[in-house]
């Protein structure tokens, strides 16, 4: 597009933004200054660019699987990603859609060989990541790998690509690999809407289709120029195991919702379930907020010893199906009031997924009106809640009220039946 482009992007965030609480201004205002309006024009915003998409038809929903980071940190070797691979498929996991394996940081040796290739660290990954590769292959599931648009990766222990962009690409589709998280960290100052389409010419060149996960952490709003770019883009920086950096980081991803779509995704990072440091009231809203906000659901607990609250999370398949339902829009928050938010957003089928969360220290009751969520103020709703798998014996005019303790969500797929 043209000037009007980087414009029109504007006037969508304002136009979203002015029903929403009055602290987004303040975001709204750090938008506004922002490098990425000023020069939109030169990174291709506009609706023409906005609707198109990196032409790898990959993530017509959101990408399910693994992730070695949250729990292993560096601490990673072929065993842990071979066993994962099996925990995937012993559990049950893979047939849920949880198919991507990917290893994060921490996997090559410092020093590429004589001819620039990355080389798999010897002592961690002594049979090669091809070999990986066939082995999760086997199994039905994709192996994704990790690298940096930088010179070293954000560990400082491997090399990153930025120079060698092509050259590991082909590397990367020779092993077998699915899928790329592209991290920011030691790189040479330029803009990362200059380093990362580099990697994103060289990935279609490869003769792969490469899922490309663009972790730049939201500097720049990737959700602007993402999707040409890669399948899907971090907004936020890293998650850690707690309620209130799991929360923070909702509201970051949420401000971006109008700019998710099937083929590209905002990505609040990956799933902390199951690695203790949040209640498994808390872990619900974790991923209930991660499901209807079409979040990636890669899990990043260890999979080979979860507890039977975990699996219970990460196995209800009727919040995974709100997550992968194929019209591929992302809830928004649509009113707060206090500690309590409304959630919501449409699915397939003139159906409503909508979550009550209760972000205070007492238990409430929170309403969620027709009004907010888009549905006809007179329409009769049945509803089915999805963490108790009911549906509920009452039809609904108007709006739904339920009783939320603190830190805990109620789930709903509401569905209009009728007008009153
Ligand atoms: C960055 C990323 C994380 C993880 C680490 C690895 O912090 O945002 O997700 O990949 O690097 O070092």
């Amino acid at each position: 597009m043209g000037s009007g482009g980087g414009r029109v992007a504007v006037e969508e965030v304002v136009r979203v933004r002015v029903r929403m609480v009055g602290g987004w201004y303040c975001w709204l205002l750090v938008l506004l200054a922002s490098p990425t309006f000023t020069f939109g024009n030169r990174i291709g915003i506009g609706i023409g660019s906005r609707r198109s998409l990196l032409p790898n038809g990959l993530a017509l929903t959101p990408p399910m699987g693994w992730n070695s980071w949250n729990h292993f940190n560096c601490k990673i070797d072929e065993k842990i990603i071979k066993e994962t691979a099996d925990a995937l498929v012993s559990t049950g996991l893979s047939k849920l859609g949880y198919t991507y394996v990917n290893i994060d940081d921490c996997w090559a040796e410092i020093a590429r060989d004589d001819k620039g290739n990355l080389v798999p660290k010897k002592t961690t990954f002594p049979s090669g990541i091809k070999s990986l590769a066939d082995y999760v292959h086997s199994k039905g599931l994709k192996l994704g790998i990790y690298s940096d648009a930088g010179y070293f990766t954000c560990s400082k222990t491997m090399p990153g690509s930025l120079g060698h962009e092509e050259q590991d690409a082909k590397t990367f589709a020779s092993w077998g690999i699915d899928y790329l998280k592209y991290d920011n960290c030691n790189n040479d100052g330029t803009k990362p809407t200059v380093r990362y389409p580099i990697m994103t010419r060289a990935l279609m060149k490869s003769g792969r289709d490469i899922f490309f996960s663009l972790c730049e952490w939201g500097d720049m709003h990737p959700a602007l120029w993402g999707a040409k770019v890669g399948n899907s883009w971090r907004t936020t920086n890293d998650i850690s195991d707690t309620w209130e950096s799991m929360v923070s980081r909702a509201d970051m991803n949420e401000f971006y919702a109008d700019l998710a779509r099937p083929g590209g995704w905002n990505d609040p990072d990956m799933l902390e379930v199951g690695n203790g440091g949040m209640t498994k009231d808390e872990y619900i809203v974790h991923f209930s907020i991660w499901a209807i906000s079409k979040a990636p659901l890669l899990l990043g607990c260890d999979v080979r010893n979860m507890t039977k609250e975990t699996v219970e999370i990460i196995t209800n398949k009727e919040v995974i199906a709100v997550n992968q339902d194929g019209l591929g829009v992302q809830a928004k928050k649509v009113r707060s009031e206090g500690d309590q938010e409304i959630w919501a957003g449409p699915l397939t089928g003139y159906r409503f997924a909508v979550l009550l969360v209760n972000r205070g220290p007492l238990r409430n009751s929170i309403t969620a009106e027709w009004d907010d969520i888009g549905i006809p103020p007179k329409s009769i709703v049945k509803a089915r809640d999805l963490w108790e798998h009911k549906t509920l014996n009452t039809q609904f005019v108007g709006n739904l009220t339920a009783s939320v303790d603190s830190h805990a969500c109620k789930m709903y797929i509401l569905k209009p039946v009728s007008s009153s």
